[in-house]
C-alpha cells in the first residue's frame, strides 16, 4: 500500500477486536520507534509495552479510554524526569562505541549535549523530553499503519496514577503519551466508519515564495 493510502486507512481506534498483534509485527513497530529522530539522538524516553492484563485493568481506572484494556498491547511513553550528567556520559560512551571512535573525538559534542541540556529547569526538561517522545509517538502510528495494525494515541489518561502503578519514579521516568495496537472492531467501532476531517490544504499550507 502507497503510504498516503496506508494514512487514510488508519485512524484513531475506539474498539479493538479480541486479536493479537503477532510478535514480529510489534517488533518492527517497536523498531521503527527506535529509529525515530530525536534532538541530540538522546532519545530521553524508553516504551514500556504492557501485556498483563492484571496491569492494564489497573490502569484503566485512571483513564476513559478502553483501549487500555480492549486493545491487543499497550504502549506507554515515558520520558526521563531529569537529563543527568550520566545520562550524557552514557549516551557519548555509547557513540564512541557504535561508531568506533575515541571518546575524546566527542569532546565538542559532549560539551553543547552537557550546556544545552544540563542547564534545563525541571519544567523545561519535561516540555523537552516530552516533544522528542511525540515524535516516536507519531513513528510508532505510522509504522503500525504500515504493518496494517490499528492503532490509538492517547493522552486522556492520568499520568500520576500510571507512574505509581507503573512504578516509573523509581526508575526516573514520567509516563507522557500512549499508544494502543491491535485490530478494529469494524462493526462496533463507529469511528471506523468516519470520514477524516483535516484542514483544507490551501489554508494548512502557507507558501512564502
Ligand atoms: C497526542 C494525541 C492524543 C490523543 N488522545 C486521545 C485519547 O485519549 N483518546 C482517543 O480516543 N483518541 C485520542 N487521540 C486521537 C485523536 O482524537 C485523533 O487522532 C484525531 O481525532 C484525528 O483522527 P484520526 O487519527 O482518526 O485521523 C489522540 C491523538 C493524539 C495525536
Amino acid at each position: 500500500m502507497e503510504l498516503i493510502e496506508t494514512l487514510q486507512w488508519r485512524y484513531a481506534t475506539k474498539k479493538y477486536s479480541s486479536k493479537k498483534v503477532a510478535d514480529d509485527k510489534l517488533e518492527r513497530i517497536i523498531t521503527a520507534i527506535n529509529l525515530s529522530a530525536s534532538s541530540f539522538g538522546m532519545q530521553p524516553y524508553k516504551i514500556l509495552i504492557i501485556e498483563n492484563p492484571e496491569v492494564r485493568k489497573k490502569l484503566s481506572a485512571y483513564s476513559s479510554n478502553p483501549q487500555i484494556t480492549e486493545a491487543s498491547h499497550l504502549l506507554v511513553f515515558a520520558v526521563f524526569d531529569s537529563i543527568k550528567q550520566d545520562t550524557i556520559k552514557r549516551y557519548i560512551e555509547l557513540i564512541a562505541k557504535e561508531r568506533e571512535l575515541p571518546t575524546e573525538s566527542l569532546k565538542v559534542f559532549k560539551e553543547r549535549a552537557l550546556n544545552g541540556l544540563l542547564l534545563k529547569s525541571e519544567d523545561e526538561n519535561l516540555i523537552w523530553t516530552t516533544k522528542q517522545a511525540y515524535i516516536a509517538l507519531g513513528t510508532g502510528l505510522i509504522a503500525a499503519a504500515a504493518e496494517k495494525v490499528d492503532a490509538t494515541p492517547m493522552e486522556g489518561f492520568d499520568a500520576g496514577h500510571f507512574d505509581e502503578l507503573l512504578g516509573l519514579k523509581e526508575k526516573g521516568l514520567k509516563s507522557v503519551v500512549l499508544l494502543a495496537l491491535g485490530y478494529r472492531d469494524e462493526v462496533n467501532d463507529s469511528n471506523a466508519r468516519l470520514k477524516k476531517v483535516r484542514w483544507p490544504k490551501e489554508d494548512f499550507v502557507i507558501t512564502i515564495k
